[in-house]
């Protein structure tokens, strides 16, 4: 598949070309530019950061609340589980199971069962409970603020 170039180097190639009156085709640049306004930057980059505004989400309203998310392309666009462990304590955990990648299902009485296989992972960690997983679920790191009710998860 052809590497293409990200929307600002795109972008400024084509002012370069413009201001300097090159020879470059201007279908060629124009083709560069095609799907900048459908590339969004925030929050669908890796290694982003997601700001989620808790008191939007019924199923974290309560400790032990558990709900299924996808942020854009983080976790390669694959959801993660955002479970609440305390008043102000939340975890963030990838839903894809290190077995073979299935989707895991929402935690119930403190463990996250993946159906295909039968693993278990436990919520308040994402560690192995039962395989034939034997990673545990990815981890993301995230600090809840109170004083906003905010959760900001770092991918
Ligand atoms: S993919 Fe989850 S147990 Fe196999």
């Amino acid at each position: 598949m052809e590497k293409r170039p990200s929307c600002e180097r795109r972008e400024f190639l084509f002012k370069a070309a413009s201001l300097l009156g090159a020879g470059i085709c201007l279908p060629l640049v124009l083709n560069w530019l095609q799907g900048c306004a459908s590339e969004t930057k925030q929050p669908t980059e890796p290694g982003g950061t997601v700001e989620l505004d808790i008191s939007t989400v019924p199923e974290l309203q309560q400790v032990g609340g558990a709900v299924k998310r996808t942020f854009g392309n983080h976790n390669s666009g694959k959801p993660v589980l955002i479970i609440r462990l305390s008043e102000t304590q939340f975890i963030v955990l990838s839903a894809v199971c290190t077995h073979e990648g299935c989707t895991v299902d929402l935690p119930e009485g403190g463990v996250i069962p993946c159906r295909c296989h039968g693993a278990r992972f436990a919520a308040d960690s994402g560690n192995v409970l039962q395989g034939p997983a034997r990673n545990p679920l990815r981890r993301f790191s995230s600090e809840y603020d109170p004083s906003r009710n905010v959760l900001r998860i770092t991918f």
